[in-house]
């Protein structure tokens, strides 16, 4: 689902990264002197930001997706990003002061372990935080989307990623961040917006099949794309034009 282009990624939904990345530094209280890990980092919206505070030096990365950490690689010069999902982070103990994962626990194949290494590799006291988008409701454009794919096709429904991925309510975050031993641990939903030139500039990226909603987008036929498409306009309230979309997501953080 992540090993496609990152230049389609990141017209995509990593278009809300770059001011997701920076509400998320602040709500973690990322400042100058602070060792960022990015876990998930994708083609590294949050470790772009963390560098411009704390210099790419300070920061790491580590996803899975090997062309994606080749672009965060790109995107951050300096930084050291490695090839490696969060269950198994090849990073010492105690060694980093913020570990954040943006928009990547909700795909961990095993999120309390993920977690609980993400913990592991921050030095004791340190900061563990993490964000999942409100797919139920208020992410905006992928609400917008699985709400338009049911009307056109009711058993598209289980492939909702507000049924499909855990993890995407305040109250389950902090859940799994109690249940890893993080204390202190508190919540609070994290709204961003993106701007689009026109209708095209949103869909056109969907049909490059990248994560779940274009997984499904990209496996319809030209007529179900069709029905869809113009679905998904009236969702919107069918915009010309350029227009704005807002997305939440809900943030957690607690203290290892
Ligand atoms: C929606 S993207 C978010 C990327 C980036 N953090 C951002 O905000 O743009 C989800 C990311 O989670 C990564 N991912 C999938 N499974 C993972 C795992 N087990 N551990 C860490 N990251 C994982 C994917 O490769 C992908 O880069």
């Amino acid at each position: 689902m992540f090993e496609g282009s990152a230049d389609i990624y990141d017209r995509f939904v990593g278009r809300y990264g770059v001011p997701l990345g920076d509400a998320m530094l602040d709500f973690a209280g990322v400042g100058a002197g602070i060792r960022v890990l990015d876990v998930g980092c994708g083609t590294g919206a949050l470790a772009g930001q963390a560098a411009a505070r704390v210099g790419a030096a300070n920061v790491a990365g580590a996803d899975p997706s090997e062309p994606f950490v080749e672009s965060c690689r790109r995107r951050v010069p300096g930084a050291d990003v490695r090839v490696a999902p969060a269950e198994s982070l090849p990073f010492d103990d105690d060694c980093f002061d913020a570990v954040m994962a943006q928009l990547a626990v909700q795909f961990m194949s095993d999120a309390p372990r993920g977690v609980s290494e993400m913990a592991r590799v921050a030095r004791p006291g340190g900061v563990v935080a993490a964000c999942v988008w409100d797919y139920a409701d208020r992410m905006r454009l992928l609400r917008a989307f699985w709400d338009a794919a049911v009307t056109v096709d009711p058993g598209s429904a289980a492939r909702d990623e507000a049924r499909l991925l855990r993890y995407a309510k305040a109250d389950e975050l902090g859940a799994l961040w109690s249940e890893a031993g993080l204390a202190d641990v508190a919540t609070e939903g994290l709204e961003v917006e993106a701007a689009y030139d026109d209708f095209d500039d949103l869909w056109l990226p969907f049909l490059a099949g990248v994560g779940p909603a274009g997984a499904y987008a990209a496996s319809l036929d030209p007529d179900g794309q069709a029905a869809l498409r113009e679905q998904l306009r009236q969702e919107l309230g069918d915009p010309s034009g350029p227009f704005t979309l807002t997305a939440l997501a809900w943030g957690v953080r607690g203290n290892a």
